[in-house]
C-alpha cells in the first residue's frame, strides 16, 4: 500500500489525485497540506481521507507517508521536490515541471541520485487515441512521419479554478502563460508519438485578449505559436491558447510518407487514420473531457495516479520520469526565448 501526501487543495488536487488515489486499491491518501488555508486542507481530509498538514515540513517529515503528489502553483514545485525525494519520498508532481532550466535539471539530477520516483503528470501520453497511435507511428502505418500540427485551446484557467482572477495570471507566480501551461503538455505528446526530441524553436507568443478586473492586459500570455524541428528532421507546429472560447480543441495531426493520423481532430471518432491510396479507419476509442466537463461533474479517470502507483510498487521505470520531462520543458523555455528575441533557437537534447 503507498501512502501518499497531496500538497496543494485546488482543482487539479480535487478533481484528479484525491479521487484517483481513493479509485485505486492499492494507495492510501495520509493527508493533505494547503498553502495559507488550513482549513481547506482539513475539508479536503474530511472529504477525501486523511488529515490535515499544517506545514510542508511537518508532511516530509511524516515517516509513514511514501510518496507526495505535488499540485500547488508552478514556482512551489522544484524546492519542494528536490525536498520531498532527498527525505526518501517518491514524487508525482503536476506539470510544468518547474519554473527555470536549472531547477528542472535539479529535480531530475535529485531523483537519479535518489533512485525515488519522480513522474509529471503529462496526462496526454495515457489517453486511448494517443496511445493507439503511438503503436501504429510504430508500425509503421502512416510511414515514415514527416510533419505535424497539433493544438490544445480552451477559454482559459477562470473556467477551470473558476476565479476570475488567480495565480495562472500572475507572472510571479506562475511565470508561464498558456506556453507553460497547455503548450508542455503537447511538446510531451509529440516526443511521445514520435520518440523524437524537438531540437529547435521559432515563436511568437503575445497576449491578446484577457485582462485583470481593472481592464489592463494580463501579464503572462494567452496565445503562442511555435514552428518545430525534430532531431529526426520532422517538420511541425503548435498552436496553444486560452481564448478558444466557443469550443475547447485537444487536437493533432501526424503526416507520413503513407498516411495521416488525425487525433481527437472529429466529434465522434477519436483516431482517424488516412491512408495514400484514399482508405480511412476510424476509431471511437474515447473522448478527451474539456475542463468545462470536468468541472460540471464529468470525470474520467487520467490513468497518471495508476501509473504513478505502479511505478513506485513495482520499481519499474516511469514513462515520464524527470529526464524525460526535461526534454520538453527544454522546448519551453526555448521557445521563450525563441519568441523574446524574434529568432531562431537550436535546443541540445541529449
Ligand atoms: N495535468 C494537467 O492537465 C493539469 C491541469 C490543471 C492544473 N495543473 C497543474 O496543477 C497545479 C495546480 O493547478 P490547479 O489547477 O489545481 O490550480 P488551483 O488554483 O485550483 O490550485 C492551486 C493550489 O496552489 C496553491 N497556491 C496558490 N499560490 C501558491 C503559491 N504561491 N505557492 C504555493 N501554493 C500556491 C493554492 O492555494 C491551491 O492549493 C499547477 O502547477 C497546474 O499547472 C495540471
Amino acid at each position: 500500500m503507498l501512502r501518499v501526501g497531496i500538497i496543494g487543495c485546488g482543482k487539479i488536487a480535487e478533481l484528479r489525485h484525491a479521487p484517483e488515489y481513493l479509485e485505486n486499491p492499492n494507495a492510501e491518501i495520509a493527508g493533505f497540506w494547503c498553502y495559507q488555508d488550513v482549513p481547506r486542507a482539513e475539508s479536503f481530509a474530511k472529504r477525501f481521507g486523511g488529515r490535515a498538514y499544517e506545514t510542508v515540513k511537518d508532511m516530509l517529515g511524516d515517516p509513514t507517508i511514501d510518496a507526495i503528489s505535488m499540485c500547488a502553483a508552478n514556482t512551489f514545485h522544484a524546492q519542494t521536490t528536490v525536498d520531498a525525494l532527498k527525505m526518501g519520498k517518491h514524487v508525482l508532481c503536476e506539470k510544468p515541471m518547474a519554473t527555470t532550466l536549472e531547477d528542472c535539471q535539479r529535480m531530475a539530477d535529485t531523483a537519479r541520485e535518489t533512485g525515488k520516483v519522480l513522474m509529471l503528470g503529462h496526462n496526454q501520453r495515457f489517453a486511448k487515441a494517443h496511445v493507439a497511435a503511438k503503436e501504429m507511428i510504430l508500425a509503421g502505418r502512416i510511414g515514415r512521419p514527416l510533419s505535424f500540427i497539433t493544438t490544445f485551446g480552451h477559454p482559459g484557467p477562470e473556467g477551470w479554478t473558476g476565479q476570475k482572477n488567480s495565480w495562472f495570471f500572475s507572472k510571479d507566480d506562475a511565470v508561464f502563460g498558456v506556453l507553460g501551461d497547455l503548450g508542455i503538455h503537447k511538446v510531451d505528446l509529440i516526443h511521445y508519438l514520435l520518440d523524437d526530441p524537438i531540437v529547435s524553436v521559432s515563436a511568437v507568443m503575445d497576449t491578446l485578449d484577457k485582462t485583470y478586473p481593472d481592464g489592463t492586459k494580463i501579464n503572462v500570455e494567452d496565445n503562442a505559436l511555435c514552428q518545430f524541428e525534430t532531431l529526426g528532421g520532422v517538420l511541425g507546429t503548435m498552436q496553444v491558447s486560452w481564448t478558444y472560447y466557443a469550443r475547447e480543441d485537444n487536437s493533432t495531426r501526424i503526416y507520413g510518407t503513407l498516411g495521416t493520423l488525425r487525433l481527437y481532430d472529429d466529434p465522434e471518432y477519436s483516431l482517424i487514420l488516412e491512408t495514400k491510396g484514399g482508405k480511412q479507419e476510424k476509431l471511437a476509442l474515447d473522448l478527451l473531457t474539456s475542463n468545462k466537463e470536468q468541472t460540471t461533474g464529468k470525470r474520467t479517470n487520467t490513468g497518471v495516479i495508476d501509473a504513478f502507483v505502479d511505478a513506485v510498487l513495482t520499481g519499474r521505470r516511469s514513462r515520464i520520469d524527470g529526464d524525460e520531462a526535461l526534454k520538453a520543458m527544454k522546448v519551453i523555455f526555448a521557445a521563450q526565448e525563441a519568441a523574446s528575441k524574434g529568432q531562431k533557437v537550436q535546443i541540445h537534447q541529449v
